[in-house]
């Protein structure tokens, strides 16, 4: 608990705790649990959102391979199993290192070992780090024609669009001028389809959404009665996006080191928002800092994977 770590992770929770709406960071989704119930999210019938960018990767990566070309060392944000990265491993010509970082590191130790044995040759330089604050990558024993950093599943979207633009400003940095970004972004839809998406009749999103307060327990020994929370997602189409709120039951309290907390019944914090883009809508938002060289998507148009330029 005395950690600096630990001592930031704190201070993160209780000032969003503390807000008027209550929020938790999405970040916190993604302990060795949460992890491993995302990896079942993904291949729930209802969640297309995985399905549909390796479709859409698989069937067109002769293309995307010839975009990212020879020698780049590939950098993926948020790697978690490094499952879709095997795609594109297996179509690139002599990659020059394969960067995956993730804040999970168990994740990040397993999908490192597994990929070793399957890729044999391959240069892996895993880094453990909270991307969505400002880090750097170490010194690599390398060299690369250009630096190419992966994002898929539409992660981007648990961004505000303002976050977001941001975020791939600093991704324009870590590339630099020959850099470029391929990336996975959700689109736009009805509302039926996203709503089931985040409400999967197995309950794994709602576990997902409550593992957050478990973790809080066991992490920082809070007293959270899951039983009197529930899993709530909807889509927000004036904003565009997905919503995910844990909501109390009754009026409670919960305790957190030397910090009581009160909820009201029907009282709810916000865990996530996954916004939702128009491809027009993307473009726009990224123009100032990023060309978009390529647009994919599947046949329905539910999901885009995007090649971006460094302006
Ligand atoms: C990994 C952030 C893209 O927003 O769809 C899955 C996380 N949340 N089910 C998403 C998530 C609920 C996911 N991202």
């Amino acid at each position: 608990m005395h950690s600096p770590e630990q001592e930031s992770y704190l201070r993160e929770v209780l000032s969003g705790l503390k807000k008027p709406q209550k929020t938790l960071p999405c970040k916190l989704f993604y302990d060795e649990e949460g992890s491993a119930l995302f990896d079942q999210i993904c291949d729930l019938e209802e969640y297309y959102l995985t399905r549909t960018e390796i479709g859409i990767i698989e069937n067109n990566l002769d293309e995307i391979s010839s975009l990212i070309g020879q020698d780049c060392l590939l950098i993926e944000f948020g790697s978690g199993s490094s499952l879709k990265i095997r795609l594109l491993l297996d179509r690139l010509k002599n990659i020059s290192a394969y960067v995956p970082i993730d804040i999970s590191l168990n994740h990040l130790i397993k999908s490192t070992e597994a990929l070793s044995i399957d890729y044999e040759s391959l240069k892996i330089r895993p880094v453990c780090a909270d991307y969505s604050q400002p880090f750097e990558l170490p010194p690599l024993d390398v060299t690369w024609s250009k630096k190419v950093v992966f994002y898929p599943g539409s992660t981007i979207g648990n961004f505000t669009p303002e976050q977001a633009l941001k975020f791939l400003g600093r991704i324009a940095g870590l590339v630099g001028k020959d850099g470029s970004l391929l990336i996975g972004v959700d689109l736009k839809k009805d509302t039926e389809t996203l709503e089931a998406a985040y409400n999967d009749k197995d309950g794994l999103t709602s576990e997902f959404n409550l593992n957050i307060l478990r973790r809080l327990n066991r992490e920082l020994g809070a007293n959270f009665q899951i039983s009197l929370w529930k899993h709530q997602a909807f889509y927000n189409k004036e904003h565009g996006r997905v919503e995910m709120h844990l909501v109390s039951l009754k009026d409670q309290s919960v305790k957190m080191n030397n910090n009581k907390i009160f909820f009201k019944t029907d009282e709810d914090i916000l865990t996530e928002y996954s916004y939702k883009y128009g491809i027009e809508e993307f473009e726009e938002m990224v123009s100032p800092i990023f060309d978009v060289q390529h647009v994919w998507t599947d046949k329905e148009k539910k999901f885009s994977v995007q090649y971006l330029t460094v302006k």
